[in-house]
């Protein structure tokens, strides 16, 4: 049977929730651990979806793994053998393409299935084989596989003709295995490729600028193995900020990294919520009804694509004219649709979307199209009036971890069934 989520009532959320690692961390590190020479133990490792399919993939690839706990697992990669990812395992998330940067790392060679993912518009791999080719690797797409050739790959500069989080980790991995300095210039500059970057340099590679526009990797043949913990989850973190908004609630969000939600604490300061900080810490007291602001999002230090739609749950419901420009995917309205079933009035044209703010929103039946639209409608359930079930939130569990239970516990009335 589906699992639905149903929200009773509107409460204002109090209390105290923990960041789980971040996901789009783990997703990359893990393949990164192919390139160590031993076992790695990675720590604060959030148990969801798509970082367990993750783990499955190279445990079919010969790895070794073993949950320690769970959120620490240690992949000892000695035993691949088999360089070909399962397909039906590759097609479930967008990530599996980073097995592409490690296998020609470690092997110099790598074929997989075109990679799957949230359904938010095209998203094309063009800037990722572009990369691998000025670091000499020729590449042809058969049957829907990318099969990936470097034997004589070295390595090269890269200018990449968009800001790409993929294609900047996937180059990254490559160019860690092969002697030689690597540029990449118009890097993204996402926290979790710092945190990538920092998994690479414990490993016995030098990489150098992560976290500006440019970024030099200078690869070894001859590498070691590390421990390391995955940073907190940014967007988590910046969702539960959003949450405690928009039911006027008074949170205090722990193990957050503050400096990486700076966009979100200055947008919602703009709206009128109260937001403190510490070093590991926010606090977050939502206003009864929050002013109307402009949104455009960015590549980071923008504001995240990822948090577009749990704000514009929010913003429905507050006061004056918004406008949300979506800069990064073409298709990451669709949850405005259900948003409309809940009385929410927003018009959307092409990359844009004017909210005129409605003093409430009611409860409904609305269908969640990918995970951030699940934590939106959630939002949105969250701040409305009567009751509200949202299906398809198998979304949900890919990138957030145990959000209902979080939730209960800051007093929301929302159960899983
Ligand atoms: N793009 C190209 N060609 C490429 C690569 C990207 O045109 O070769 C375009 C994309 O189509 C998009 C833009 O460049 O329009 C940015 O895409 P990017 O490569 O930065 O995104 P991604 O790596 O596919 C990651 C996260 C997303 C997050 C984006 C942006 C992972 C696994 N995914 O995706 O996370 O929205 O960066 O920050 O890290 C999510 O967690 O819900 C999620 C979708």
């Amino acid at each position: 049977m589906e699992n639905i989520i149903k929200i009773a009532k509107s409460v204002p959320l109090q209390g105290e929730v923990r960041t789980s690692g971040a996901k789009n961390s783990a997703v990359a590190i893990i393949p990164a651990t192919v390139l160590a020479s031993g076992p790695c133990v990675l720590e604060n490792v959030p148990p969801l979806t798509d970082v367990r399919t993750q783990c499955e993939i190279l445990s079919c690839l010969g790895a070794d793994i073993q949950w320690l706990d769970t959120s620490t697992v240690r992949i000892d990669p000695r035993g691949i053998q088999n360089l070909t990812p399962p397909e039906h395992l590759a097609s479930q998330l967008r990530a599996s393409y980073y097995l592409m940067g490690a296998m020609l790392g470690r092997f110099g060679q790598a074929k997989i299935g075109l990679p799957g993912g949230c359904k938010i518009g095209p998203r094309p791999i063009d800037q990722h084989l572009k990369g691998f080719q000025a670091l000499g690797c020729s590449w042809s797409i058969d049957n829907g596989n990318v099969s990936l050739q470097g034997a004589g790959m070295g390595s090269g500069n890269v200018y990449f003709d968009l800001i790409t989080v993929g294609a900047t980790i996937n180059v990254m991995l490559a160019a860690a295995g092969v002697e030689g300095t690597t540029t990449i210039e118009n890097a993204a500059r996402e926290p979790e490729i710092i945190d990538l970057a920092n998994f690479l340099n414990k490993i016995g590679v030098l990489v150098k600028g992560a976290g500006t526009g440019t970024i030099r990797i200078t690869g070894a043949k001859d590498r070691g193995q590390a421990d390391h913990c995955i940073i907190p989850d940014r967007i988590e973190a910046g969702t539960f900020m959003i949450a405690a908004t928009a039911t006027g609630g008074d949170v205090l969000i722990k193990d957050v990294i503050p400096r990486h939600l700076e966009s979100v604490t200055a947008k919602l300061r703009e709206t009128g919520v109260v937001v403190e900080e510490g070093d590991d810490w926010l606090r977050v007291i939502g206003p009864e009804r929050g002013r109307a602001i402009d949104v455009k999002t960015l590549p980071y230090p923008g504001f995240p694509t990822d948090l577009q739609q749990p704000f514009g749950a929010y913003l429905s419901r507050c006061l004056g004219t918004s406008i949300i420009t979506e800069n990064i995917f073409e298709n990451r309205f669709r949850y405005v649709d259900e948003l409309k079933r809940m009385g929410a009035q927003i018009k959307v044209e092409g990359r844009v979307a004017v909210v005129e703010g409605v003093e409430e929103i009611r409860g409904a039946s609305v269908q969640s199209s990918d995970l951030r639209a699940s934590s939106a409608l959630v939002i949105a359930g969250l701040s409305a009036r009567g009751v509200t079930r949202i299906k398809g939130i198998e979304y949900l569990q890919r990138g957030y971890d145990d959000f209902v239970g979080k939730l209960k516990n800051l007093g929301a009335e929302i159960e899983l069934t």
